[in-house]
């Protein structure tokens, strides 16, 4: 029996007259990393906005988050901070990093999604205000070890490389602790070095932390060799899923999305 952590099913999302999405469904399966891929305008971050709170799908889309040992969640309605809690974390395509505070402040960011503390309780050292504080600095340092970062950890991320600071971004999300991570474009404008980095990064962070990967991601080269599975889509339609291998193989897939890179590629 197959095991699936989220599931969507006819998501439609409309700007003005342009449908960015249009009925996209399907599923991903518990602990696999989950590729969506397309040309520019596809409608992928626009996927991942709707199942992340961001954008509000039409009546009649559906998006069910079925964690690990709890109910279900229909996603639909919650604020992206409730989703985020609910074990739902998202990178964004554009860095959303504090440049001028160093790394660890960043990746403590990324805890706050688990801080419930009422304004009046913030100030006291209550035990549990305590234990929070250890749980938080305690996930903070597995993320600094697992993308070695310890060296630059009180460097201002804005003195950092670009990789780098894409990798910081990365580690933000994880020290959610999240069932499912959904990374749109994480290896954008990375070297073919850093890249291959980032990739050794994520499969560390799944192996170790029990994850769920949904990736956003342009690059065939590096979608083929990670993804179980991808899903393609192209001016608001899918197109094709399946197998990686399969989606080199789809007609479709080569006309929508190598033609374009080709294209790109002989300019
Ligand atoms: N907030 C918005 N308002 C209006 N139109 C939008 C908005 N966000 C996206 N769109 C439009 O929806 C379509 C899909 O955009 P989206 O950003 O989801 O594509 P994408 O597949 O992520 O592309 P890229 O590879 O360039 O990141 C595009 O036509 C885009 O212009
Ligand atoms: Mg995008």
């Amino acid at each position: 029996m197959s095991d699936v952590i989220l599931s969507f099913d006819e998501v439609t999302v409309q700007f003005g007259g342009v449908r960015a999405c249009d009925a996209i469904s399907g599923q991903v399966e518990r602990g696999s990393l989950f590729a969506l891929i397309g040309p520019n305008g596809a409608g992928k971050t626009t996927l991942v906005n709707a199942i992340s709170g961001v954008y509000k799908p039409l009546a009649g889309s559906r998006v069910d988050f079925h964690p690990d040992g709890k109910a279900t969640e229909n996603l639909l309605g919650y604020r992206p901070y409730q989703i985020s809690r609910l074990g739902v974390a998202r990178t964004f395509q554009n860095l959303g990093l504090f440049m001028g505070e160093n790394v660890l402040t960043n990746l403590l960011m990324g805890r706050y999604v688990h801080e419930h503390t009422r304004l009046m309780e913030g100030g006291l050292f209550t035990r549990r205000a305590v234990k929070r504080e250890l749980a938080a600095r305690a996930a903070i340092e597995r993320v600094v070890d697992l993308l070695d970062l310890r060296e630059v950890r009180r460097e201002p991320v804005g003195d950092l490389p670009y990789g780098v600071q894409k990798r910081i971004e990365f580690g933000r999300v994880l020290a959610m602790e999240p069932e499912l991570l959904m990374l749109d474009e994480p290896m954008a404008g990375m070297s073919v070095d850093e890249k291959q980095a980032m990739i050794r990064y994520i499969y560390a962070a799944q192996a170790e932390l029990d994850m769920t990967v949904f990736l956003i991601e342009h690059d065939m080269g590096v979608v083929m060799s990670i993804a179980d599975h991808v899903m393609v889509l192209d001016f608001g339609q899918k197109i094709a899923e399946g197998t990686p291998a399969a989606m080199q193989q789809d007609k479709r897939v080569v006309a929508a999305y190598l033609g374009t890179e080709l294209a790109a590629d002989g300019r």
